[in-house]
């Protein structure tokens, strides 16, 4: 399993992470398996939310109550979570005071001392980047947090907090898979009249965050678009499934490592959230960490899931 230093501070994770958004109606023997197949593979990540399962803190809570880390597994393991959404509403949240009693409430169901990752959800229209800065100096102080990073944020949204915040913000968590890849493809095909492709949606995120070493996450690396279902063998991409094939037997892996490798290939150095609550799939998909693609062969695949390479 290939590894990074996240955000370019001295924690080194792997860069293939197990998500459990999933796992909520799991008993403990599957979500044991689940995990203890990823750590096998090198997968010592974690990737949780506050919002995950239905409940708040359900997941977070069923993962714990199934694992049971020991204190040597715990000090092994990358905990992530996240805050700012509040489903009720639905709203978000980065008020001061909605990240503390969050993060207590993950710290509970999560039955830790510290989390080593929170990330905020999803940007927050009304945020107060001192509010935030204040939060994330007392969850820092005391020892509950120790980085901090965001999800789903703009360039804009980053550099407004990261004028008020002190620590570094080390990951922006983004929807990227090879059929959902706008914060690739418009750089691809920039200034294009009459193409969509070339609609810049983000302002760049990809650049900014290489630029500012902040850790780019994919999430949903196999849906084919908005949680619509996974691409891999689905019949209404026919040609990508035939290039992900000839690839998958030429490497002598699964396919569902070819389409990891098509993300772990870019310099980046971008991790793969997988969503999966599927053992075997974990297990394929790690294969797919350190895969040398070629650039023919990423180009390909790009353009077999639809995006145009003018
Ligand atoms: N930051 C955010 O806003 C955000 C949003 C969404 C998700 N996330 C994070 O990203 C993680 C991954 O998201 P995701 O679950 O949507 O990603 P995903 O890995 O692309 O999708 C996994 C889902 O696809 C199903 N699936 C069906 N066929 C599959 C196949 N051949 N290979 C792999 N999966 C197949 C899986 O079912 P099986 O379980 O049966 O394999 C599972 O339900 C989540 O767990 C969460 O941690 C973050």
């Amino acid at each position: 399993m290939k590894t990074l230093a996240l955000g370019g501070t001295d924690l080194q994770v792997p860069n293939v992470v197990l998500g459990l958004m999933r796992i909520a109606e799991m008993d403990d023997e599957a979500i044991r398996t689940l995990v203890a197949t990823g750590r096998e593979a090198g997968i010592t990540m974690v990737d949780h939310a506050d919002v995950y399962g239905g409940s708040l803190h359900k997941c977070e809570e069923r993962f714990a109550q199934a694992v049971k880390l020991s204190s040597s597994e715990r000090e092994n393991t990358v905990i992530q979570t996240k805050c700012g959404i509040v489903p009720d509403g639905p709203y978000f949240d980065f008020s001061h005071e909605h990240i503390l009693s969050s993060v207590e409430g993950s710290l509970k169901a999560l039955d830790t001392d510290h989390i080593d990752v929170l990330l905020l959800h999803r940007p927050d229209a009304l945020v107060e980047p001192d509010e935030v800065a204040r939060a994330f100096d007392e969850l820092h102080a005391a020892g509950k947090v120790r980085a901090f990073g965001v999800s789903n944020h703009t360039p804009g949204q980053l550099e407004l907090l990261r004028r008020s915040v002190k620590q570094p913000l080390v990951a922006n968590q983004l929807q990227l898979s090879v059929t959902h890849a706008p914060i690739v493809a418009q750089g691809v095909a920039a200034n294009m009249q009459d193409l969509d492709q070339s609609i810049s949606r983000d302002s760049g995120i990809l650049d900014y965050c290489r630029l500012h070493d902040i850790t780019v996450q994919a999430w949903s690396p196999f849906q084919a678009g908005f949680f619509d279902g996974v691409f891999l063998d689905n019949p209404k991409y026919p040609e990508l499934n035939a290039v992900l094939d000839r690839l998958a037997a030429q490497y002598d892996v699964p396919t569902i490592a070819v389409a990891t490798a098509w993300i772990t290939r870019h310099p980046a150095n971008m991790q793969v959230v997988l969503g999966t609550t599927n053992p075997e799939r974990v297990r394929a998909a790690a294969q797919g960490s350190d895969l040398p693609l070629t650039k023919a062969e990423w180009y390909e695949l790009f353009r077999a899931a639809g995006y145009r390479v003018p």
